[in-house]
């Protein structure tokens, strides 16, 4: 496994790997759900290359950009076993150096939920998701569903730029009562913990009224409020039942659809949602 920090470094051992390449983009700290994205990666490509990079210009200026866990060594020691060929850990010097002034914004699919509670959010995101595609120049691209706009937001930025890659999209990996894993899963203790299994509750009772023949979506948004308002740790921030591609919300669910929420869980913001049809 070999490790690149500035670019020149990473462009070099670039150039050693032919054959398809895959990119995993993670901000470390890694669980079973960046581990699921690595083999799969290293299913469908020749060579997998991992990033690591905390993402400075994601984070809002109240959230936790300092606190963000991080286990350099850890992360190191899970993904080696995986057969990783480069592992990038780039610094926020080497990616955004003084006078750094270039942005991408994705425009009406970054506005909805996320983007709405995270001004800023999604062009930090798909600004560096952009710089890791021009420096490692992957031809597939893994991303997890777990974060449903992630995805929509970078597919409409590879197709509307140009990129040369696949993005694969992979399911979301969850812990045994139905969370989904989460490098910020840590910051939730004992009763907490119980409490955050409720997004996957509420998540399961709508699918199960839409596998009933339930259309509207204001009676599926209606079911999750009532199982989150049920448990009183979790403050809903926003349930959304939306088109898949657009995230515009749907009065009638029709085609490809994404019931997704986030909640607080004391002060921890979970986010998850489901696929339908
Ligand atoms: P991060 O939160 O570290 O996640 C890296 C990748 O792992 C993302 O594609 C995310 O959707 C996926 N992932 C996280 N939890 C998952 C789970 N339980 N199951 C399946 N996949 C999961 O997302 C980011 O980093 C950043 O925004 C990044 C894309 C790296 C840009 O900075």
């Amino acid at each position: 496994m070999n490790l690149a920090i500035n670019i020149d470094e990473l462009r070099e051992a670039r150039i050693s790997l032919t054959g398809k390449v895959g990119l995993v983009p993670t901000m470390g700290y890694l669980h079973e759900g960046h581990l699921s994205l690595i083999r799969q990666a290293k299913a469908e490509c020749e060579h997998v290359i991992l990033t690591i990079f905390v993402n400075p210009t994601q984070f809002g200026a109240n959230e936790d950009l300092s606190k963000y866990p991080r286990d350099m060594e850890r992360d190191l020691a899970l993904v080696k076993p995986l057969g990783v060929d480069l592992v990038w850990t780039p610094s926020a010097e080497i990616m955004y150096p003084t006078g750094y002034q270039t942005w991408v914004e994705v425009e009406a699919v970054s506005y909805p939920l996320e983007g709405a509670n995270r001004p800023g959010h999604f062009k930090g995101v798909a600004t560096v998701v952009a710089k890791l595609f021009n420096v490692t120049q992957p031809d597939k691209a893994y991303f997890g569903q777990k974060d449903a706009q992630q995805v929509a937001v970078i597919r409409r930025m590879a197709v509307d730029l140009n990129f040369p890659l696949d993005v694969v999209v992979c399911p979301t990996v969850r812990e045994a009562d139905g969370l989904a894993m989460s490098s910020r899963n840590k910051y939730l203790e004992g009763e907490y913990r119980k409490a955050a299994g409720v997004l996957f509750k509420a998540l399961s009772a709508a699918k199960l009224l839409y596998e009933g023949g339930e259309r509207s979506g204001e009676v599926l948004k209606g079911k999750m409020k009532e199982v989150l308002a049920n448990e009183p740790l979790a403050e809903l921030q926003y349930v959304s039942c939306a088109d898949y591609d657009t995230l515009k919300e749907l009065a009638i669910v029709k085609g490809k659809t994404l019931l997704s929420m986030a909640v607080l869980i004391g002060k921890t913001r979970l986010i998850d949602n489901f696929v339908l049809g």
